[in-house]
């Protein structure tokens, strides 16, 4: 079972990967976790170029083949392994992300990002997708409030960020057998308890 968190800057994606891990674990699965970019040593490399203030001139393709190098490293050196293994991968941020940001984001042509993703995954796609959606505002604010570091992706205006809500909206509509869509803009506990209601569901079905 390959789960991926989705939604835009702030929406609590980690904060509920945090909170799922430990209940699945409890129950005995096999859980492992990642994030994109990095979860391999050559995608932590590439994420610190990504994420570097030093790269303010990196161009939009730049950096839609920079993430992609390292979502086809994590897909052959760990998610295809663990999911051979029966293991439940959680993955913080996936190719919808790429989607979302560079092609409803930066408005680049989306069909060829589609055939670009497949490529990078070898059309590998997440059996469940949670989508954390918040208006654009209250994410941004939530995380500024918190003093974590504002990074290079945080660095775009407010307008880029409803176009990749809304890019993400549209994702969800156009394949509602994987997306489930999340209320984040209520408590932590209250998300957290669908989160896990809404997973196991699922693993209770497959
Ligand atoms: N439901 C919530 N209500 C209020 N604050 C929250 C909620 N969920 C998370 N937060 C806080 O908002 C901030 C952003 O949360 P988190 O880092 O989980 O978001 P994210 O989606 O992973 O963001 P990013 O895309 O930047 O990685 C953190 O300070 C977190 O503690
Ligand atoms: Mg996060």
């Amino acid at each position: 079972m390959f789960i991926t968190f989705e939604g835009p800057d702030g929406s609590g994606k980690t904060t509920q990967l945090n909170g799922l891990m430990p209940v699945l674990e409890k129950q005995g699965l096999d859980v492992i976790r990642t994030r994109e970019p990095g979860g391999t040593e050559i995608g932590d490399q590439i994420r610190s170029v990504i994420m570097d203030m030093k790269n303010k001139s990196m161009t939009p393709r730049a950096e839609i083949l920079l993430f992609c190098a390292s979502r086809a490293q994590l897909v052959e050196e760990l998610i295809r392994p663990s999911l051979a293994a029966g293991k439940i991968i959680l993955c913080d941020r996936y190719a919808d992300s790429t989607m979302a940001y560079q092609g409803y984001g930066h408005g680049l042509d989306r069909e060829a990002l589609g055939q670009l993703l497949h490529f990078a995954t070898g059309g590998l796609k997440p059996d469940l997708t949670l989508l954390f959606d918040i208006p654009s505002e209250a994410g941004l604010r939530r995380r500024l409030s918190n003093h974590e570091e504002w990074n290079r992706m945080d660095d775009y205006a407010l307008q880029f960020h409803e176009r990749v809500r809304n890019g993400y909206l549209e994702m969800a509509a156009a394949e509602p057998d994987r997306y489930v869509i999340i209320n984040a803009d209520r408590s932590k506990e209250e998300i957290h308890k669908e989160v896990v209601l809404t997973v196991m569901r699922k693993l209770n079905r497959s």
